[in-house]
């Protein structure tokens, strides 16, 4: 019993936490698009370790730093199998829980962020 209790406190202070950041994060987000550039690298590929520090701020809330956690309905992207053009459009348009992000990114970050997602699959195409 008292462990029960002990567990559905953990998740009141962690459905909490998810709303107090929300509002935090949806204040902040015209900044985010300066906050954190994702310029490639000289070779044109995308430089991960910048494109990992949006991630963490702006995903990893609900999908882990790994993408395998599935807070708040979240799906576990290290087992997606969507293709790139619909994972651009999911981090653009949003779904159900997860909120659209075409207004707090710019397209090269959500372009970026997409290619980031897809390293993070157990299993490689
Ligand atoms: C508030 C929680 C939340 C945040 C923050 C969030 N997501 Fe999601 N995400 C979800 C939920 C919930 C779904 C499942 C939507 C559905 O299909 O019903 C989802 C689905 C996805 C999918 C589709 C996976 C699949 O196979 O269907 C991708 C890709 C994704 N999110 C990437 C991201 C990225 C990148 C970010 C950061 C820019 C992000 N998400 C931020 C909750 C979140």
């Amino acid at each position: 019993m008292a462990v029960q209790n002990g567990r559905r406190r953990t998740r009141l202070v962690l459905i909490a936490s998810l709303a107090a950041l929300l509002v935090v994060a949806s204040c902040g987000g015209s900044k985010t698009r300066d906050q954190f550039p994702v310029s490639s690298t000289d070779d044109g590929k995308v430089d991960f370790a910048l494109v990992k520090k949006l991630y963490d701020v702006k995903c990893a809330l609900c999908h882990g730093y790994d993408g395998a956690q599935q807070f708040a309905g979240a799906k576990d992207l290290t087992q997606s199998v969507l293709p790139k053009n619909e994972v651009v459009l999911r981090i653009s348009e949003g779904k159900g829980t997860m909120p659209p992000h075409k207004d707090v990114l710019s397209e090269e970050q959500i372009d970026a962020l997409a290619d980031f997602v897809l390293t993070l699959r157990s299993t490689q195409p």
